[in-house]
């Protein structure tokens, strides 16, 4: 998919490069990202909402892959961009990300972190609780600001998904309570604020789906929501945010639908239900992370040590692992795999690729059938440019990789790796002479 395919060495290829030359240039593991794909992503969102005729927004949702390069890439694309720490934001204004497009989520966002999205003055606040909506009034007021909010509420949605990754449902951390009235209140706390100006609702329901049901369950409750917030205190919104969550296929058996279709349900489902409560049309927002990215990213690691239990298994070490992709050893995830120096040759043989870390559960993939490999050869995981580098971690002390972006024949180093100088980077020897004892 993508640019991807098999070039006439046998080797993959990814936007025109050479996969097993990436390795060799620029080192393993490597992330290596499809740019040409993730704006093809970005534009087929945008397009699906032009083709609604409904004003709209797309933020990109930082968290699934959040540098420099590619904020400035959803910043090209025109897209807007969801942050959720002064981490996310700084790296967005460090690439010159216009403040005015973005907007700020969190359940537990510091003092700090509010003071310097305030300071910034970025375009959106997602308020999650009634702390939070107490806090960012006062600190708001303390300068003299009105700031721009939407209330994320959970509509006590369960999107099919793994556990971890669902949110929309009533027991969870984030966001005001629909069936409790709680929501209702927190419409009347926001009202009521003087430096803030409520624009309406945010929900986001789980991540990773696959079906448009949940997203219609949700706006549905949260039109009746906003017909019942008019009717008490004659609120209007103009903005209704339904989050991210659209799946993208990692495996042959996955079968996502394609961006269109989850916006023209959204959109239609949305036209329909405000019509319905005689509401006026809102600008409708959403917030794709993992589909803008997600199948964009292919993760190339160095085979070395195998061990082969007689009928048992064939283990095939790589050189990464849990490090640099946390998702089978915390939600189970599954992935497939080649090898990248020999796309020609059969897959026959039935292996399942470990990781380097001192971890049982630093596996990440159990089963997968490739040609037979020796040391050296590079392992492709494809699929791999959300929730990847992201959630990668120096867990025995094992350096970040470096993350490229290719395109028609160039790759570009967009994160350096990581050196051995960077890990130790934070730490300080004690100076006295020797430790307390
Ligand atoms: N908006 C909100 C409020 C969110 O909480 C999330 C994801 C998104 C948007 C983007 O969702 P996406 O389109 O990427 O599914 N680490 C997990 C995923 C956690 C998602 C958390 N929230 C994973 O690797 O699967």
């Amino acid at each position: 998919h993508g640019t991807s395919r098999i070039n006439e060495k046998g080797h993959l290829e990814i936007g025109g490069c050479d996969s097993v030359s990436l390795a060799e240039q620029f080192g393993t593991p490597l992330y290596v990202y499809d740019e040409a794909l993730v704006r093809e992503k970005c534009r087929a969102f945008v397009q699906a909402f032009q083709a609604s005729g409904l004003a709209f927004q797309v933020a990109y949702a930082s968290k699934a892959f959040c540098t420099m390069a590619m904020c400035k890439l959803v910043e090209e694309e025109g897209l807007s961009l969801d942050v959720v720490s002064g981490g996310e934001l700084y790296t967005a204004l460090q690439a010159g990300f216009p403040a005015e497009r973005i907007h700020f989520h969190g359940n537990n966002k510091s003092p700090e972190e509010i003071v310097m999205a305030l300071d910034a003055a970025i375009g959106c606040f997602v308020v999650d609780n009634f702390y939070e909506l107490a806090l960012l009034n006062e600190l708001a007021g303390e300068r003299g600001k009105q700031v721009k909010i939407l209330l994320r509420v959970t509509p006590g949605v369960e999107a099919h998904t793994h556990e971890y990754i669902s949110t929309g449902q009533q027991d969870s951390k984030f966001g005001f309570d629909v069936q409790s009235g709680q929501a209702l209140q927190a419409v009347q706390h926001a009202l009521d604020s003087e430096s803030l100006r409520l624009l309406g609702l945010h929900s986001h329901i789980g991540s990773q789906i696959f079906e448009t049901e949940g997203f219609v369950i949700a706006i549905q409750r949260l039109t009746q929501l906003l017909a019942e917030a008019k009717e008490q205190f004659g609120f209007v919104s103009s903005v209704l945010n339904v989050g991210g969550g659209f799946g993208i296929r990692y495996v042959s058996g996955d079968t996502p639908l394609a961006p269109q279709v989850y916006v023209e349900t959204i959109a239609s489902t949305v036209r329909n239900e405000f019509a319905d409560k005689g509401l006026p049309l809102p600008e409708l927002w959403i917030e794709p992370g993992r589909s803008i990215v997600g199948d964009a990213g292919t993760t190339l690691y160095t085979i070395g040590a195998t061990k082969e239990i007689p009928n048992v298994r064939k283990y095939v070490a790589v050189n990464g692992g849990m490090t640099d992709n946390l998702r089978p050893a915390l939600y189970q995830a599954v992935y497939e795999a080649a090898v990248a120096n020999r796309m020609t040759e059969e897959a026959d043989e039935l292996v399942s690729i470990a990781g380097k870390c001192c971890e049982s559960g630093d596996m990440l993939i159990w089963d997968v059938k490739l040609p037979a490999t020796q040391a050296g050869d590079i392992l492709a995981v494809p699929s791999t440019g959300a929730y990847g580098y992201a959630m990668s971690n120096n867990y025995n002390r094992i350096a970040r990789p470096a993350v490229v972006f290719v395109k028609d024949g160039r790759a570009e180093l967009v994160v350096k790796r990581e050196s051995l100088d960077d890990l130790v980077r934070q730490d300080i020897l004690p100076q006295r002479a020797q430790l307390q004892r």
